[in-house]
């Protein structure tokens, strides 16, 4: 057997934020598997281009961030049902042989429903605010809708791309016969809704300190509000959520489960996520 270090990395634009290498190579400690992981910055125009290079080089499997996930579904010819589902690959596998096709995967659903059991977050028969209609959202509403939710109302921005959305789900298989599917526009967000037991931002509004807009009626003490993006401080959603009672979360936890899904795809083992956890809000601390 080769005693080389197997090759894997995360390729995005930008990418010199990303937390990936520190997560990966901590598993990589953990487990005794000797692998390099390293951050590649792919220009906007030449994502194919990039991972071919990587390939050619004896890349053996990549994570895929913003803004590639659907330059990378399209990479592939094989897709596993989560990808297909999430129409977007967040992993790429590939074989020994750069000519061999590319294993396109998606982790981020998994990533959050345990991250959502870590925090002891039960689903069943609950009521779920999805916030976004764009690659995030589409990734998560599989598994949600799997763990069988009384409901779940799709609010976006733009309210014909949340409709879409739920129209694409009502085409697939579906566990959601039992569950109620709803889609809205933000600006036309019913007044007199009831408060939610699960408000998940998968909007980008964190990213540019934004909180979407919603009546104060949405939450209550019970309500959990998980945002997914993270960062050294609380999102202005987590703050917002916060300020009226409700416990806030961020997707730190999320990150960290769905590399682990990752890395379990590239080695057949599972690593341990308690620890890089604990690592890297440590690390976001003292930043
Ligand atoms: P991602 O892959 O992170 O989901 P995306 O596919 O570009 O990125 O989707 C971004 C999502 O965040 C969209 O749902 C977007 O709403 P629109 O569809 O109306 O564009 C939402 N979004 C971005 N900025 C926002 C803001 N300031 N307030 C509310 N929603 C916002």
């Amino acid at each position: 057997m080769s005693t080389h270090p197997k090759i894997y990395g995360v390729i995005g634009n930008p990418i010199s934020h990303s937390r990936s290498p520190l997560i990966h190579q901590t598993f990589a400690q953990q487990t005794g598997i000797p692998l390099t992981y390293s951050a590649i910055l792919a220009p906007l125009d030449s994502f194919a281009a990039t991972v071919d290079r990587f390939r050619a080089e004896g890349g053996l499997g990549l994570n895929v961030t913003v803004p590639f996930k659907h330059e990378a579904f399209a990479y592939c010819i094989d897709r596993s049902e989560r990808a297909l589902q999430a129409g977007a690959v967040n992993t790429l596998i590939f074989s020994q042989d750069p000519q061999a096709p590319a294993r396109g995967d998606n982790t981020d659903g998994v990533g959050l429903m345990r991250d959502l059991a870590y925090h002891g977050i039960e689903l069943t028969g609950k009521r779920i605010l999805l916030l976004g209609a764009g690659g995030a959202a589409r990734g998560v509403l599989g598994p949600l809708t799997a763990a069988h939710p009384a409901n779940i109302l799709v609010a976006n921005r733009n309210g014909e791309t949340a409709k879409q959305l739920i129209l694409d789900f009502g085409a697939g298989p579906k566990p959601q016969d039992i569950v109620t599917l709803c889609a809205c526009a933000l600006a036309d967000f019913p007044r007199d809704e009831v408060a939610f037991d699960l408000i998940i931002n998968a909007t980008s509004a964190s990213l540019s300190g934004e909180c979407p807009s919603l009546p104060d009626t949405v939450l209550q003490g019970h309500t959990i509000a998980y945002d997914m993006a993270y960062g050294t401080a609380p999102t202005v959603f987590m703050d917002w959520a916060s300020a009226r009672g409700a416990r806030a979360l961020d997707g730190l936890g999320m990150l960290v489960e769905q590399a682990a899904e990752s890395f379990y795809l590239w080695q057949g083992v599972y690593p341990q996520t308690e620890l890089v956890r604990a690592r890297l809000r440590a690390e976001l601390h003292s930043s």
